[in-house]
């Protein structure tokens, strides 16, 4: 494939060939000198219509460790403000000779619009509330690690507001392509209907799910898209739906926590829990440059040998 899009165009042998030439780039970024020069004829755009802190640092750190030259696009700073189109900037950047498009972007498909009118490569890295492809694939990366390889038959359960949530979409994707037992567990106003159709198993019932599950993959609570007059009180929605020190108490049985960042501390999940030894956090953080590495490594040689 041209483009990274979403985990739903990729098969099974695609996501086991990104996470198994991530592991080696993990060993490259942990040597002393953590380059290479796998890129360094490519330029890279990254475009970043909706704000961000580990992808947009994630992706031009695994692009400098690439040797690949890039440049970056806010586009709460750019003429987008005075009412330039998105194929017109895309386009206008695209005239100064960059070959791949990394890009976030509020509205779900627009990487597809996108894809269909340019020449260059094009890597989602959030769509809305579509897919997030490189965090379901840096997920899946961290839970082999922490569950020591395969993830064939394990139980993971994502926890929270899966309605608004592009992870969501992605890991189930990404986990079901790995064989893993894939649940979802909220309030039902955070669910959607058609969720079940995936083949995923559906809770409201956040103590149950917790002692199901081998992994808790816990969402943010994604306050900027909802409308305000639909929005839980945060303390009502900690006490029903969080993942809170109580709850892990309970269990007969350790688990592995995760979440995509940015952490609501105290409402969907506590600080306790968070920064326990349980807590994988920051090591998807960690992970999330290798894996980058790879994708863009992968799609670059797929450039050349087309
Ligand atoms: N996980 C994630 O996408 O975080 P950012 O929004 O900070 O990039």
């Amino acid at each position: 494939t041209k483009h990274v899009l979403g985990i739903k165009y990729l098969t099974a042998a695609d996501v086991e060939l990104i996470l198994d030439t991530a592991r080696e780039f993990k060993d490259v970024i942990n040597r002393p000198i953590k380059k290479v020069p796998s890129l360094r004829d490519i330029t890279i755009a990254n475009l970043f219509f909706e704000n961000s802190t580990r992808t947009r640092i994630s992706f031009e750190l695994a692009e400098k460790r690439l040797s690949a030259d890039t440049v970056n696009f806010s586009a709460s700073s750019s003429s987008v403000k005075k009412g330039e189109t998105l194929l017109d900037t895309v386009n206008n950047i695209l005239a100064m000779k960059v070959d791949m498009v990394v890009m976030r972007h509020p509205a779900p498909g627009a990487h597809h619009f996108l894809a269909g009118k340019i020449d260059a490569s094009i890597v989602n890295a959030g769509d809305g509330t579509h897919e997030h492809p490189t965090q379901a694939l840096l997920d899946a990366y961290s839970m082999r690690d922490a569950l020591g390889g395969d993830l064939r038959g394990k139980r993971v359960c994502i926890f929270g507001d899966v309605t608004h949530s592009r992870v969501a979409l992605s890991n189930i994707f990404c986990l079901q392509r790995l064989g893993a037992k894939v649940r979802v567990c909220g309030p039902p106003t955070l669910i959607p209907k058609f969720i079940g159709s995936l083949g995923v198993e559906v809770s409201y019932d956040v103590q149950d799910s917790l002692q199901w599950c081998d992994v808790a993959n816990v969402l943010r609570i994604q306050l900027e898209r909802q409308d305000t007059k639909y929005i839980p009180s945060l303390r009502e929605y900690n006490r029903h739906f969080g993942i809170t020190r109580a709850r892990m108490d309970r269990l007969d049985k350790e688990i592995v926590i995760m979440h995509p960042g940015p952490i609501n501390r105290g409402v969907e999940i506590d600080t306790e829990v968070a920064d326990s030894s349980h807590s994988i956090i920051l090591q998807q953080v960690e992970n999330g440059v290798a894996v980058r590495m790879s994708v863009l490594y992968l799609l670059a040689a797929r450039r050349n040998d087309a």
